[in-house]
């Protein structure tokens, strides 16, 4: 971070450290109008934040200092921001509905992703329609996506979340994990002849991924009786085209992307391609919108109105300035129950790096941990801790005004609920509040709540693919922002690259035929040697 503009941010902290959000709320009026900002049909109301103006034109200013705006076009713009991959981070153009070309090394990528798209419309159209039939002349009544990461957490959250908008005829399966009771507990809900198979894989060599589509081909074609089955039920989502061949996808049943595509931020991209069955693709489009308005809205707004430069500055407050561990995301909305799960991967995948650009150890702590749940279930399990705990956890709430089920009552509770939490946090209850309500003296330091516990408003009319849209663009660049603050490499991953390397050698030692010479350490040792014993009776 820049030293100078961190700084004083820091004195600023320092200044307002002792206020509570009751006196900031008490001495202002207008903060709650002060503090909120408006885009793509999102409201960001960040006034529940240990924040006063002066320290809020601090953290702008750190923005402004760092460069913040000149990283935001050279990643708009195509440059190798990726460094240690030597690639563009383009995901925008996946929605740039500007008509403007946008260029990767002299290439204008636009064309390219106009006609995926279209192919991939009208593939889902021609599903959907009936057109596309099985191998038996049966209509496609259930997709299953085979994927992991990226290839999975975006399109398995983006399906939950519009399902209100998805032809419920097509009923949508997503099998990630290597265990196979992913994969069997699905093959149970669906009918071979009635299956359509997305093996979905940037790189098309991810083991979870490959696994799970060798065996699902073989479970098909032991139900079908015919490898030519295969044609009619397996497409892929990949870049690599000569391993979707390698695998027996015929590469015309292929929809591409580019490596210019991470995989936490590939939803727009084909890997939305079963998102994009369920809903059809005049909603996937919507959806589009929804992203474009936000990245124009993060392009081109002043920071001190761009919701995604407020909500990364927000939490590098609490992170870097307050030592918050963690961020809680809680979305009072049961169609985003994955939400959570996805921005874990969005943003740790991203940000969980410990060295800077130039390679040297980082000055100060980088990525947030990430969890959530929606509300109001949060409220009975872990709200406690959030509450009254030891640690002061940041929190984004996020609503709607309206509901897809408008059953009796319950909209109205669900909201009250979600403004009510963040008021809590806020205010809490003094020890004299609790005297004055009879409160038995013993059990005052009980039923006392601190209060002062800071919170974000996300506020939207209702849940539609334009909003989810924007709602997910809001995040990644929340993410970009704090990354290219913190000066580390936001687009790669290397730190998964061990684990699945050790994971190989171990698994030739698993299923050796002959005793091998185990050279792990003691208790490595020992665990493969009890699965050997295990394994071979
Ligand atoms: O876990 C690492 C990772 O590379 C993720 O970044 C990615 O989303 C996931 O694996 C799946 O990769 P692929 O789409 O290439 O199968």
């Amino acid at each position: 971070m820049n030293e100078q503009a961190w700084k004083i941010v820091e004195q600023e902290i320092q200044r307002t450290r002792g206020s509570h959000l009751r006196e900031l709320f008490a001495a202002d009026p207008k903060r709650a109008k002060k503090f909120t900002a408006s885009a793509a049909g999102w409201t960001l109301d960040y006034s529940k934040n240990r924040i006063d103006a002066r320290l809020m034109k601090a953290l702008v200013a750190l923005a402004e200092d760092s460069g913040l705006r000149a990283g935001i076009e050279a990643m708009f713009t195509g440059e190798h921001i990726n460094a240690t991959e030597d690639r563009a981070v383009l995901h925008t153009v996946l929605r740039n509905f500007s008509g403007k070309p946008v260029f990767d090394k002299g290439r204008d990528v636009m064309p390219d992703v106009l006609e995926v798209r279209r192919r991939m419309a009208d593939f889902a159209n021609r599903v959907r329609t009936g057109e596309w039939r099985g191998f038996t002349g049966k209509r496609i009544k259930y997709v299953v996506n085979i994927g992991i990461g990226g290839s999975d957490l975006g399109p398995a959250m983006a399906y939950q979340a519009l399902l209100p908008y998805s032809k419920r005829s097509l009923k949508c399966f997503f099998v990630s994990n290597i265990d196979a009771t992913h994969l069997a507990e699905v093959l149970r809900e669906v009918k071979a002849d009635q299956t359509l198979f997305i093996v979905a894989s940037k790189t098309f060599t991810t083991l979870e991924t490959l696994t799970n589509a060798v065996s699902a081909r073989a479970w098909l074609i032991g139900k079908l009786g015919s490898d030519a089955a295969v044609a009619k039920h397996f497409v892929a989502v990949s870049t690599n085209a000569a391993e979707v061949a390698k695998f027996g996808i015929d590469t015309a049943n292929m929809f591409g992307f580019w490596d210019w595509v991470g995989g936490r931020y590939s939803l727009p991209s084909a890997i939305g391609l079963s998102l994009m069955l369920a809903i059809g693709p005049a909603n996937f489009e919507r959806m589009l919108k929804g992203y474009y308005e936000m990245d124009c809205h993060f392009r081109t707004a002043p920071f001190e109105r761009n919701l995604p430069v407020l909500l990364g500055l927000l939490g590098i407050l609490y992170h870097n300035g307050y030592g918050c561990e963690s961020i809680a995301v809680l979305p009072y909305d049961q169609y985003l129950a994955r939400l959570p799960a996805y921005l874990q991967q969005l943003d740790m995948e991203s940000n969980g790096k410990s060295v800077d650009k130039d390679g040297n150890p980082v000055a100060c702590t980088t990525g947030p941990i990430v969890w959530g749940e929606p509300g109001t279930n949060g409220q009975h399990a872990f709200y406690q801790l959030i509450h009254q705990g030891t640690r002061m956890i940041p929190c984004d709430f996020i609503g709607f005004c309206k509901s897809h089920n408008p059953i009796g009552d319950h909209h109205a509770k669900l909201f009250a609920n979600f403004v009510a939490q963040t008021e809590a946090l806020a205010f809490g209850k003094t020890a004299d509040e609790c005297r004055a309500e009879g409160v038995p003296e013993a059990l005052v330091p009980h039923k006392t709540f601190a209060g002062n516990r800071p919170s974000n408003t996300l506020l939207a009319d209702e849940l539609t693919p334009k909003t989810f849209g924007a709602l997910i663009a809001l995040y990644e660049h929340k993410v970009f922002t704090q990354g290219f603050l913190w000066n580390v490499f936001s687009f790669d991953q290397w730190g998964v690259q061990l684990g699945k390397v050790l994971a190989g050698k171990v698994l030739k030692e698993l299923t050796a035929d002959a005793t091998p010479a185990l050279a792990h350490d003691s208790s490595t040792n020992a665990l493969i040697e009890r699965f050997r014993k295990a394994y071979s009776k």
